[in-house]
């Protein structure tokens, strides 16, 4: 297969200590310049920023439509395959009575519940058409409609003890290929007792690189990040609980997704789903061990050819193998939080719908009406819904993440928003901050600007750390920002994701990076289902200028 490199990058510039992660509006702070870092994250993150003035990260410029990747991976000879048709439907929960209350009693594990679940978080939703062409759109929502992101399941083979099937979720058909069973010695140290199955998430890069280039990575873990909020909630509305199973490394990923396919796939995280209120007990290290047991495991088929050709963005390759997770972080136990209820003003500012109807006809807006006010409380709940917790109790940490879909991550939260707010009722027009970490408080305030307010808006309620930096229209500057696109100032309120990145990366390690963007990834579903639900709609904003802002 011929492959065809792009140029090296003629760019150098030096980073920000600030992360601005794409998800609708980023901005920068006008922070003093910190001495570049030499980090491989850092040397990525800047290179592929877009700049006002040294220009776009590099991409192909053009749309190369012979060889646009395939969305879907099949494999053939065909893998025997479980699929309920028809998809089985979720119990009716109230979309906001699942952010408030604990979940459902649990369903149990059959291969119809999973496939509800792959139904509610991962599948197609809608098909479109104009001209000549058609396309599929996916409950998940994904960056230019690109999906890079695949899933595998693991589960216990229906009927047969101590054998464990490893599935792979085909979302154009929805039915699970299953390209692996086996019978496991240590079974339990991979499906601990009271745990259902675990869902693996890998990035095949080459589809968003086709379009968007050396970005691709940050697009590919922003989309990592849709798929486990997505996984998180329809995982509640079935009573279960989901979260990262992050003390597994790199090599223990790669062992559950089989060999590599002819476009490479990058293993990015395991997700562990468990019936709500139940607390796993997983050790890594005997679950590592376990996994080698999967060496010896014959993988059925073989992947379809994604493309006739394909470029290698080198970078994009280099950097996803940088920052692998390789050596377990210091301590690191996987533990489960109580479920804790988000923050709530009044459900009845909801429509009427349930978890299911939210999901799958969740859409993007494709334009604003430059007209629409949306009313305070409405504001205010959808900024609550974006904490990560829903109480801190006494000597419990500001930052943990157990509120609904966040408690899927298991490290304190690190991404924040600023918002540029333009019609909203009673709120004057200007720039804000949510703080989604108050002990991130001081190291913020001390990056940004020095003449920023800081002010708590009158009547915003108690439990909502948001804070105005300034008074003003910021509908131009937004639309600047956004590679001058309406949508940022055409709407009720625009915002961007900024998380500290230095610090992060050197308290945790460069495996921080990528993760950095899947907390942006679950964020931003959030927004999109909180619009949705109120009856209005979101969409994200991958194109921004990083370190442009006010001022
Ligand atoms: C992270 C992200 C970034 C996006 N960036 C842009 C953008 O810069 N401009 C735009 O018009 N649409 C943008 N979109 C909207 C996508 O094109 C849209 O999500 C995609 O076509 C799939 O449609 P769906 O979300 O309705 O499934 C973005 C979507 C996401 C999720």
């Amino acid at each position: 297969m011929p492959l065809l490199r792009p140029r090296p990058s003629p760019r150098a510039r030096h980073c920000s200590p600030l992360l601005c992660a794409l998800h609708r509006l980023a901005m920068s702070s006008s922070a003093a310049p910190s001495p570049p870092s030499t980090s491989a994250a850092a040397e990525y993150h800047c290179r592929t920023k877009h700049s006002l003035t040294a220009g776009y990260a590099r991409s192909p410029g053009r749309l190369d439509w012979a060889n646009q990747p395939n969305p879907f991976v099949r494999f053939s000879p065909r893998a025997p395959n479980l699929s309920p048709q028809p998809a089985p439907a979720l119990s009716a929960v109230p979309y906001a009575s699942l952010l408030h209350f604990p979940p459902p009693p649990p369903q149990p594990l059959t291969v119809d519940s999973l496939s509800a679940l792959l139904f509610h978080s991962l599948a197609l939703s809608a098909w479109k058409s104009a001209g000549l062409s058609t396309w599929s759109l996916r409950v998940n929502p994904s960056s230019g409609n690109l999906h890079p992101t695949e899933a595998h399941l693991v589960f216990p083979l229906p009927q047969e003890p101590g054998r464990l099937a490893i599935a792979h979720y085909a979302p154009r058909d929805h039915l699970l290929e299953v390209r692996a069973s086996a019978p496991i010695r240590d079974f339990s140290a991979i499906l601990p007792a009271s745990a259902t199955a675990v869902l693996v998430l890998s990035s095949v890069f080459w589809r968003e690189a086709w379009k968007y280039g050396e970005r691709a990575l940050r697009y590919c873990n922003h989309d990592v990040g849709h798929a486990l909020a997505a996984v998180a909630l329809a995982a509640a509305a079935l009573g279960w609980d989901a979260r990262l199973l992050d003390g597994l490394l790199d090599e223990d990923l790669a062992r559950l997704i089989g060999a590599p396919w002819v476009e490479r796939q990058h293993p990015d995280c395991a997700v562990l789903l468990f019936p709500a209120g139940s607390d796993p007990e997983v050790d890594y290290g005997r679950m590592s061990e376990a996994l080698k047991g999967l060496d010896a495991v014959e993988w059925v088929g073989e992947a379809n050819r994604l493309s006739k050709d394909h470029v290698v963005w080198d970078v994009v390759y280099r950097t996803a193998d940088q920052v692998k997770k390789h050596n377990p972080a210091s301590g690191e136990q996987f533990s489960m939080l109580p479920w804790h209820r988000s923050p709530a003003l009044s459900e009845g500012l909801y429509k009427e719908l349930t978890v299911q109807e939210v999901v799958r006809t969740r859409r993007s807006a494709v334009d604003m009406d430059g007209v629409h006010v949306m009313g305070i409380d409405t504001f205010y709940q959808i900024l609550l819904h974006c904490l990560p917790s829903g109480e801190v109790g006494p000597g419990e940490r500001q930052g943990l993440q157990n509120a609904m879909p966040f408690r899927v991550l298991p490290w304190d939260a690190e991404v924040h928003a600023a918002l540029f707010v333009h019609r909203v009722s009673g709120l004057p027009k200007g720039l804000y901050f949510l703080l989604r970490n108050k002990e991130h408080f001081d190291a913020l305030r001390s990056a940004m600007r020095h003449d920023f307010e800081w002010v708590r808006p009158e009547g915003c309620p108690d439990g909502l750390p948001l804070y105005r930096l300034m008074k003003g229209d910021c509908q131009r500057l937004a639309m600047q920002i956004s590679c001058f696109q309406d949508i940022a100032s055409h709407g009720c309120f625009s915002l961007g994701m900024i998380a500290r990145f230095d610090p992060v990366l050197h308290e945790n390690g460069e495996w921080m990076y990528p993760r950095l963007f899947w907390e942006t990834g679950v964020l931003g579903q959030v927004l999109y289902l909180e619009a949705h639900a109120v009856g209005i709609s979101a969409t994200g904003i991958g194109c921004y200028f990083d370190d442009a802002g006010p001022g």
